[in-house]
């Protein structure tokens, strides 16, 4: 049983608030938890709740189903979970059950899920909007459409199911883009203990480690931390492995002038971190490595000074793609105009991928990038990536032999606020001095 620690209950309960009331009047959302899934025989995946579930509930048992029916009499927020079992309790451990669910979580009614067939559909009947997010889990899609079903071939009964399926990610999603401040605490959070992941990688790396031992590094630190999963596979990459956008296979060993790539982040109390540094396994930048890495550190510090409430969501790619061309052009790897190398996508020939993402419960989290066919406006309480990179794969013709394997990607994690930004991940090591310096002295 897990009861929600840093996210207040007032703020679950503020998140299905808001939501009611973006629903129409005599409506009903549907949301169903995440599925166990099952690794073989009788041993489970580790569970983790879906995010949309998680942000209105902060209720992180499978076999659960949330319902908001707005102007509900008995209440608003209805929960349907498992019961308590004492038999299965002993071998999987606690579970909350309806009752102390509506204690512990400030839900108003909660039933046992075994059963929704008999309630649900009632609570559904007669409404004439359902918000379900169809195409999004599998196998509950076709149990919300028998229930529907099962409404609409009963007419002699009088009753009538909802005309209108509505997406509820729509609102939802817009929800849950902008970062609240219990939120931004817990992503603070994350990012410290994401730093404390990668710096005590740095201080392991040496010539000679295998990938996967410094991946162990940074799991020891996170789980050290509270925070015992990453956030997505942890990509340690070095020489060329640096260059394949996401290399988790991490089984390679480090070469004296390798540059290793580590894109990793923790997941604390669900909220994502995404940072990536390159490193050079010999503590010291070659030339050739200098001037890749002083152009993708140029154009990340300048991509995130367009971020900026007011500015578009796109201006820190558009920033980002400049940078990055006119470096490769002064190197000899690009030739021709700057405006034409990006006009005719040359440019990504070694940066093939955009600048950042949406962070939060997700490491590509939820939201629209674009309103109306526009670029969307930054706004306080977002929270984006900055990451571009320069890959130049080893088997890549027409390139100087001395830029032949290097990858490197420079990302951070970056809060939009009132009259600018924050660096959440500004505490990592990043120039080429401070890199330098740490991995001299540990
Ligand atoms: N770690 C995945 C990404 O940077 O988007
Ligand atoms: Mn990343
Ligand atoms: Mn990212």
């Amino acid at each position: 049983m897990v009861v929600p620690k840093k996210i207040s209950l007032k703020e679950f309960a503020r998140r299905r608030f808001e939501l009611i009331d973006l629903m129409e009047e005599n409506s009903i959302a549907i949301l169903p938890s995440a599925n166990l899934v099952t690794r073989n025989s009788d041993t489970d995946h580790h569970f983790r709740q879906n995010s949309d579930f998680h942000y209105l509930t902060g209720f992180d048992e499978a076999e659960s189903v949330i319902a908001l029916v707005p102007g509900r009499e008995h209440g608003e927020c209805i929960l349907f979970c498992q019961e308590r079992d004492p038999s299965s309790e002993q071998w999987h451990g606690k579970v909350t059950g309806p009752e102390r669910a509506m204690q512990l979580f400030g839900i108003d009614d909660a039933f046992p899920i075994a059963d929704i067939d008999d309630i649900l559909p009632g609570m559904i009947e007669g409404k004439t909007k359902l918000y379900y997010a169809m195409g999004s889990h599998d196998e509950f899609d076709g149990q919300v459409i028998a229930w529907d079903n099962s409404i609409s071939n009963n007419p002699m009964s009088g009753s009538k199911p909802p005309g209108e399926f509505v997406q509820l990610d729509q609102h939802l999603h817009e929800l849950r883009l902008f970062k609240s401040k219990q939120e931004i605490q817990v992503l603070r959070k994350a990012s410290e203990i994401t730093a404390v992941g990668h710096q005590r990688l740095m201080d392991k790396l040496v010539p000679g480690v295998y990938e996967y031992q410094l991946e162990a590094e940074l799991l020891h630190a996170f789980a050290s931390e509270g925070a015992r999963f990453p956030a997505y596979p942890s990509i340690v990459g070095s020489g060329n492995n640096a260059c394949i956008l996401h290399y988790i296979q991490n089984e390679d060993q480090v070469k004296k002038g390798d540059l290793v790539l580590v894109d990793a982040g923790c997941e604390y109390q669900y909220y994502a971190s995404d940072v990536t540094r390159t490193l050079p396994a010999s503590g010291k930048f070659s030339k050739a490595q200098k001037e890749l890495y002083s152009i993708v550190l140029k154009a990340q510090e300048a991509a995130i000074e367009m971020i900026q409430p007011g500015n578009h969501w796109n201006q820190s790619h558009e920033t980002a793609v400049e940078i990055i061309t006119e470096g490769l052009i002064e190197l000899g790897l690009l030739a021709g105009e700057r405006d034409e190398l990006i006009e005719s996508g040359a440019f990504k020939k070694f940066y093939m991928h955009r600048t950042g993402h949406w962070l939060g419960l997700d490491v590509h989290d939820v939201g629209e990038y674009k309103i109306d066919d526009e670029w969307r406006i930054l706004e306080e309480g977002m929270v984006v990536t900055v990451e571009p990179g320069i890959y130049v794969l080893e088997d890549l013709e027409d390139v100087p032999a001395k830029y032949k394997g290097i990858g490197i990607r420079i990302e951070d994690d970056v809060l939009v606020t009132k009259r600018g930004h924050e660096v959440l991940t500004a505490m990592i090591p990043k120039t080429i001095e401070e890199i330098e310096q740490r991995m001299a002295h540990g």
